[in-house]
Order: structure tokens, then sequence, then C-alpha cells
């Protein structure tokens, strides 16, 4: 792996974990205003606590202060809205915007599976080629339809392809049996959170990613739909890079639901 890759994919993991907690907030190039998004101003106090956002150019452009120290990974791929055909993506970012916005790294869905998986596994090809060229990191996201079973089998399936392809990061979505998805995996993978859960079931999940083999997550509406999602930010934290046990975690997540509003969005945390 070159320099470039490295030194920005250092930015998305901890040199110091390998580690890292992506903060997820692109929903809205195919599912508009998400609750939780609808305005961006509430994501704002929780980049702090992220190793990296994931975050479309739009949002980077109208809602992130480019003085902001956290690295950001751009969602390139885009197409349809929640209401098509949702594997009829195509890239939609290139990746000259990408270096101008000075992106650590660039994502984009393929849909194994699919309707159109042979068009998006091809696109991942593409788009890491050109990455190559650039030194950007790539991150391959399985997007599951609505049709396709989250099993292990087949969730392994798709981040080996993604991996095969040239990926240098996978996202996922976690799922029983997760440990034989990270041995076929041979990058590090991390997981979507998926639909909101209850906090605790959302927290023992990250344990039981990290503990399968996961390298750390990309999540998004469990942090930002939370009733506390400063204090959900930080249980995630902890669980990624510290080996706090979910129920610590959980407890961390409850005395930031009691702190005072002002003191749970002034905290700033160690990167670590
Ligand atoms: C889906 O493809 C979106 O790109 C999200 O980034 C991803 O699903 C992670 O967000 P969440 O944790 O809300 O599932």
């Amino acid at each position: 792996m070159d320099f470039g890759i490295k030194n920005r994919l250092s930015r998305i993991f901890s040199p110091k974990t390998g580690r890292t907690v992506m903060l997820a907030v692109d929903h809205g190039y195919f599912q508009g205003p998400t609750t939780g998004l609808r305005d961006m101003e509430n994501i704002i106090p929780l980049i702090p606590h992220a190793d990296c956002l994931f975050v479309t150019r739009g949002t980077l452009r109208n809602s992130i202060d480019p003085r902001t120290d956290t690295a950001f990974c751009l969602r390139v791929s885009g197409g349809p809205s929640i209401l098509g055909e949702l594997s009829n993506e195509d890239i939609t970012t290139s990746m000259e915007e990408a270096l101008r916005l000075n992106a650590s790294g660039v994502g984009m869905s393929i849909f194994v599976g699919a309707k159109n998986e042979d068009r998006t596994i091809s696109n991942l090809g593409r788009l890491i080629n050109e990455a190559q060229r650039y030194g950007m990191p790539v991150l391959a996201i399985t997007a599951v339809g609505k049709e396709m079973g989250r099993d292990a089998r087949y969730i392994g399936l798709a981040c080996r392809i993604a991996a095969e392809m040239g990926a240098q990061f996978v996202k996922t979505y976690y799922c029983d049996d997760f440990h034989k998805v990270a041995e076929g995996c041979p990058v590090p993978i991390v997981i979507a959170g998926g639909k909101k859960l209850p906090e605790m079931e959302a927290l023992q999940m990250t344990e039981n990613a990290i503990k399968a083999g996961a390298s750390g997550v990309d999540m998004g509406r469990n942090i930002f739909q939370s009733d506390s999602p400063a204090g959900m930010i930080k249980a995630v934290r902890a669980i990624v890079h510290r080996g706090t046990s979910a129920a610590e975690a959980f407890d961390m997540y409850q005395k930031s639901r009691k702190a005072p509003v002002a003191e749970v969005a002034d905290a700033r945390m160690e990167k670590v």
C-alpha cells in the first residue's frame, strides 16, 4: 500500500488502537431529511467525538466547518431515491472533487444479489482504479436489499467480493456468526448501526461486533436518533477504542442523559 493511502487511512483508523468510530450522516442522499438529520446543526456537537464523518459533499459544503480536525470519508455514489430501485446507483462525485475537499477516503455502495449487482461491483472496480492513482482509500458498503437475508453467508460473500475488488475497508451489517464474516475478509470491516434500536441493544451489538473482529463502526441512526446523541457516541467510542463492556458503556450513556445539555454539547473528548 502506498504512502498516501496509508496516511489517509491513519486519519480514519486511530494509529493507537487500529480502530475507528465513524459517524454516518449521509442518509439524506437517498432518503431526504432523515429523523435526527433534518437540521444538520444537531450533529455539530458530535463531530469532535468521531474519528471520521461519513458524509456527502452537499453536507460538507452546507453544514461543516472546514476548520474541523475530524477526518471525513466522502460518499460518492447515489442516483435512486428511496422511492426507486436502490441498486441503480452510480458514481456521482468525482475523484477531483474528493481531492479538492481533502477527503481521507471515498465510499460507495455495492448491491450484491440485487438487480444491478454487476454494474455496482464494476463501478467499485472503476472507482478503486481511479482512487489508486491519487492515494485515496475506498470504502465499499455492502448494501442489503429488502429481499436479502442478513446472515453470515450472504454478508461474508458481499464483504469478500468488496475486498477482492480492492477496497481498503468495508462497511456492512452485524449478523450472527459475524466472526465468520471477519475471518473471510482480509481488510478491516466497520459495521453500520442500521435502524434505531434501544440504546443497550445498539451498544451490545457494538461490543459483539468488535469482539468478533470488526475494526469499528460507521454508525448513524443509533447515535443521532438517540435521546442523548453525545452520550451514545461517547459510549460507542469507549467500547471501540477502550474495550469497555456494553453494560459499562450503557451507564456512561445514562449518566450523560442526566447531564446538563450544555455540558454534554461542549464536552470534547480526547481521540482515544
Ligand atoms: C447507508 O448506506 C448509509 O450510507 C449509512 O451511512 C449507513 O447505513 C450507516 O448508518 P446507520 O448506522 O444509520 O445504518
